[in-house]
This record gives C-alpha cells, sequence and structure tokens, in this order.
C-alpha cells in the first residue's frame, strides 16, 4: 500500500534556543529529521515522503537526504509562516496524488514506531482519521494572572501525538474549506474537528515525546541511551 506522508520542518525552533533549528540538531550524531523519517523508510509501507522546509535549508534538507539515503522522500516543498501552511503546502504536491491515506508527522518526534504506523493505518481505513493519545498524569488547570482559575477533570484528558493519520481525500477538502489558518492550530486532526469530522483515538507512545526544549533533548538522549543505566 502507498502511503502518503508529510513532515512539516519548517519550524524555526524558537523555544530551543539554538540556531540551528531543533529538527536539523543531531541525536547519536543523526539529525532529529532523518529519526523521523526513518521510520518510514524503513515501514513495509510503500511510502512517499514530502517535506516542508524553509527556504533556506533547503540544501541541508537535499543534503541529509542524500547522505542517509532517504529513498522515500518524493519531494522538498517550501513552508511557510505557521504549521498548517507547510502542511497545506506539502498537500498540493503531485507525489501526494495517487495516496489514499496521508500520514503526517512532525519532524521533532524521533521515537514513533511502525506497530504504531499499523495501528493508525488500520484506524483511519476504517474511519477517516486516527490519532495517537497517551493519558495525563499531571492535574491541569487553567491559569490567569498567575492565578488558578479552574481544574480540569482529568479522566478525558489526553495529550495527542503525531503520526496522525487520514483519509487523503478528507484532509484535502478539511484543509480546503477552512482556508487561511491562524497559529492556534497545533495539529492536523484539530482541522477536520473544526469541520465537524470525527477523528478516532489509538493507543500512543509515552516514549514518543515531541522535542521542543533543550530539556526534551537531554531527555531524548536519556531514552535513546536508557538500557546503559
Ligand atoms: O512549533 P512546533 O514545535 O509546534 O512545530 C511542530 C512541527 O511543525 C515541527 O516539525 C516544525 O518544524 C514544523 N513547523 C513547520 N512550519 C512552521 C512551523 C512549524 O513546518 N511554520
Amino acid at each position: 500500500m502507498k502511503l502518503g506522508v508529510v513532515i512539516p520542518a519548517a519550524g524555526s525552533g524558537k523555544r530551543f534556543g539554538s540556531t540551528l533549528p531543533k529538527q536539523f540538531q543531531p541525536l547519536n550524531g543523526v539529525p532529529l529529521l532523518v529519526h523521523a523519517i526513518r521510520v518510514f523508510e524503513d515501514s513495509s509501507f510503500n511510502c512517499s515522503v514530502v517535506l516542508a522546509v524553509h527556504p533556506d535549508y533547503k540544501m541541508t534538507v537535499q543534503n541529509m537526504v542524500m547522505r542517509y539515503n532517504l529513498t522515500c522522500v518524493s519531494a522538498l516543498v517550501d513552508g511557510g509562516a505557521e504549521r498548517s501552511e507547510s502542511i497545506d503546502n506539502a498537500l498540493c504536491d503531485p507525489s501526494l496524488r495517487s495516496c489514499q491515506l496521508i500520514a503526517v508527522h512532525d519532524a521533532v518526534r524521533p521515537f514513533h514506531t511502525e506497530e504504531l504506523l499499523e495501528r493508525l493505518v488500520r484506524t483511519a481505513e476504517q474511519f477517516g482519521a486516527a490519532v495517537p493519545c497517551v493519558p495525563l498524569s499531571d492535574t491541569i488547570k487553567v491559569v490567569r494572572n498567575y492565578t488558578v482559575v479552574e481544574t480540569v477533570p482529568r479522566t478525558d484528558l489526553r495529550a495527542i501525538q503525531t503520526p496522525q493519520v487520514f483519509n487523503a481525500q478528507l484532509l484535502r477538502s478539511c484543509y480546503e474549506s477552512l482556508g487561511e489558518l491562524d497559529g492556534s492550530i497545533t495539529d492536523d486532526a484539530s482541522v477536520l474537528e473544526l469541520c465537524g469530522k470525527s477523528v478516532y483515538t489509538v493507543d500512543g507512545l509515552t516514549e514518543n515525546i515531541k522535542i521542543t526544549t533543550q530539556q526534551d533533548f537531554a531527555f531524548a538522549q536519556f531514552l535513546l541511551h536508557k538500557e546503559d543505566y
């Protein structure tokens, strides 16, 4: 089965506090973006991967794709000012035209697995949209002006990860019908939700962390070497 994959990798990584955007930081000597692509490259799906990158880093990424022999990468497109714009650009790429399902995966999550991908694909084939989720362990409160406004009951709360897998037509039509999106949209399931479409969940992986800060990066290094501890 041919699986379309969109990887938004055009962020500047302001919260990471480094001149090199976090998706290019080496983890065990290999850029995070390459870790993210590798699972698709090595999977039993026939993946066609479109990367959305900032024009300034196009050459860097082209070199990475060659150096790590990432044959599943079918195109590089320009990223946009917001993540949703980067996705929108990638969805238009002709190399995804024949894909019935599209997985969207953040470049800064290096620990997804083929088993998780299979679970998501099976669910998306049946229901049109599937996302991985994990329960929360902290107590969640709404805070304004340094003051607790409300405690949100935790039972129904989940943290949502990527990859998120969608019926390609459904995902495209939702992006098209919403038009220009602002930075408040932080994942693709939200685009479907805004269009009134159902999104199904599967069990995610606690180690499938999103690397946002230097602390996340240190934790990722620990996860890679945890058997040495
Ligand atoms: O900023 P955030 O951590 O939410 O970014 C999630 C993913 O979206 C990252 O892989 C980042 O490179 C990507 N992104 C993008 N275009 C933007 C902003 C973020 O492709 N304008």
